[in-house]
């Protein structure tokens, strides 16, 4: 009983990730202010729709899309639709939501990149008759990447696209996605808050630079001049630690015709003190 009393107040953070549950258990605030102290489900999911939201807002977007790459079963495209849900609210702003799956799970590894010594194919199939009509509007979009992405503006004309989620697991399949980024600048803001959820892992699956999607990250950026994926350095400066924080990247597309558009406060000032 007391190793249990002293543990709790050993561990600095530990006060603050149970009030952090009591709250997010509760409801106890509204969602913004849970959201801001990660009290929700996926706040890493939370946080990518509502910067991106506000971000789109500032630039004078009235409809923005979010995408969820790698859907399985689908709790993280519901979870999206309960953040999209209360971020265009907040914001005011209509939010499309499109997840992106084979419906059949994953696709075979195709080299050692894939990392075929953890991943195996049809891991992570989906029950499309089970997550339909779960679903209140985000779409699926389903069929290998390698081929979806090719058509996907095309056949959904979707708001130009504003976060994205990547959960493919894969070196390939996460190069598909990025290649979506060569489309016209239209489908996409100037910058995009995305998620990488595999790069961070256990001992096992020793993700590393040369290897999944960490390698498909670096290779993105060093095949574009004008199109960057950068760390977000103000989360990883935050006093409270999160993994997530690490997995968080901000797609850059210098060339954007909004890129350079004024969001910061106006007629910023600094005077000299007496
Ligand atoms: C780990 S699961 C996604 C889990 C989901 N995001 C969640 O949070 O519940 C990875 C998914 O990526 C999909 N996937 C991987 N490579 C793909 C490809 N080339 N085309 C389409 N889907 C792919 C698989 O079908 C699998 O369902």
């Amino acid at each position: 009983m007391i190793t249990k009393f002293l543990n709790f107040f050993a561990d600095p953070y530990r006060l603050h990730y149970k009030s952090r549950e009591l709250i997010k258990k509760y409801q106890l605030q509204n969602y913004e202010q849970r959201l801001a102290i990660g009290a929700v489900e996926r706040p890493h999911y939370g946080y990518c729709v509502y910067h991106s939201a506000k971000l789109a807002k500032r630039l004078g977007y009235e409809r923005i899309s979010v995408i969820e790459f790698g859907v399985a079963g689908g709790n993280g495209l519901v979870n999206l639709e309960y953040h999209v849900e209360e971020v265009s609210k907040i914001w005011g702003i209509e939010i499309e939501i499109y997840g992106f799956d084979t419906g059949e799970g994953l696709p075979k590894p195709v080299d050692y990149r894939d990392l075929p010594y953890y991943w195996q194919d049809s891991f992570f199939k989906m029950d499309i008759s089970k997550l339909q009509p779960r679903l209140k509007k985000a779409q699926l979009v389903l069929g290998n990447i390698t081929k979806t992405a090719k058509d996907f503006f095309e056949v959904y004309k979707p708001a130009p696209i504003a976060a994205i989620m990547y959960d493919l697991d894969y070196y390939s399949s996460t190069v598909a996605a990025l290649e979506m980024f060569d489309a016209d600048d239209t489908f996409f803001l100037p910058r995009i808050f995305c998620y990488f959820d595999d790069i961070i892992g256990s001992e096992m699956e020793a993700y590393n630079d040369y290897i999944g999607v960490r390698l498909a990250i670096n290779e993105f950026n060093q095949n574009n001049q004008m199109k960057k994926l950068g760390k977000a350095y103000h989360l990883l400066t935050r006093k409270l630690p999160e993994t997530w924080y690490n997995q968080i990247y901000i797609y850059h597309n210098f060339s954007h015709s909004k890129y350079n558009e004024f969001i910061g406060p106006q007629n910023q000032q600094i005077v000299l003190e007496e």
